[in-house]
């Protein structure tokens, strides 16, 4: 591709073994995105919904010969632009680069965004924000970090131990919410802290709540606390909670999935807030 009137251009790499090509490979290892602050997100609709947000890519990587049409001619020159470094690859670069299950043509890399706890007087009362304890699978995470987006929420606090959101399986299951929604860290003690200051209800979910989900009256703004896929909520952030509502279930199973209670909770909740 020839991109005329443009001081960068695209560098051409072939060979597997480039050092940029091995740098990109080792963001897939949680302990390198943690040392340099970055992620990597594939495909022209993620990339997409990271320009509408306002991220910019530190490194833009498209497969030769992909980035000459429409939307992902685009993203190359928004790149550019950007000042980022931009890469056109062999097709056996990015299979290096890219996911085996759905390769995409071009993906780039991203600086992690990480907000504070949000001071209790900016909730606003049609606020909801949802806080995991300990959540372990990035599928989960993925998929609520995109309802709490759908939903219209506030953004999703990881208490304690959790999976990383911008982990290459989490960043997929966002579909891009990865790029909307406001994520936070922090351990259980400052989570506890934090939250003797929320003015609305701390809604915990949890199968030993009497109170059924669908009739409960949430006092905004709410933080909606779920627990983790093995233990569930800890005593420590059960005790903590203004309300604990339980979602019924008719058949012999235990519990719903994570991702799945989430969204059920949410919706209802947010609700009358959505439409079509
Ligand atoms: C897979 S469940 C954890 C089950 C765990 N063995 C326990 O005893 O809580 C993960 C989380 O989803 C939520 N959850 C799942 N099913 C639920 C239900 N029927 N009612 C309320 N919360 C539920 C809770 O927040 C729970 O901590």
């Amino acid at each position: 591709m020839t991109l005329r009137n443009s001081a960068a251009a695209p560098k051409p790499i072939t060979s597997l073994q480039n050092e940029r090509v091995k740098a990109i490979r080792a963001l897939e290892m949680r302990k390198v995105r943690k040392e340099t602050g970055l992620f990597v997100a594939e495909g022209a609709s993620l990339l997409i919904t990271a320009r509408q947000h306002g991220f910019q890519p530190q490194t833009l990587v498209y497969r030769t010969g992909s980035g000459t049409s429409g939307a992902t001619r685009g993203l190359v020159e928004w790149a550019l632009k950007a000042g980022a470094e931009v890469l056109e690859v062999s097709e056996a670069v990015l299979g290096k680069l890219a996911s085996k299950d759905n390769p995409q043509s071009m993906l780039a890399v991203f600086r992690q965004r990480w907000g504070a706890l949000p001071a209790a007087k900016t909730a606003g009362r049609a606020d909801v924000w949802v806080a995991l304890e300990e959540v372990r699978d990035p599928g989960n995470l993925g998929t609520i970090i995109r309802t709490v987006d759908a939903v219209g929420a506030a953004g999703v606090i990881l208490i304690g131990a959790a999976c990383d959101p911008y982990s290459r399986e989490c960043v997929r299951a966002t579909m891009g919410s990865v790029f909307a929604v406001p994520l936070i860290k922090t351990s259980r003690e400052a989570f506890l802290a934090w939250r003797k200051g929320w003015s609305g209800d701390v809604v915990g979910t949890h199968l030993d709540a009497r109170e059924d989900f669908r009739n409960a009256a949430y006092k905004a703004p709410v933080l909606l606390v779920m627990g983790s896929e093995g233990p569930g909520l800890s005593q420590a952030v059960a005790g903590a909670c203004t309300k604990v509502v339980k979602i019924p279930m008719a058949g012999g199973l235990d519990s719903l999935n994570l991702a799945v209670a989430t969204a059920l909770v949410l919706y209802q909740i947010r609700g009358p807030h959505l439409t079509l």
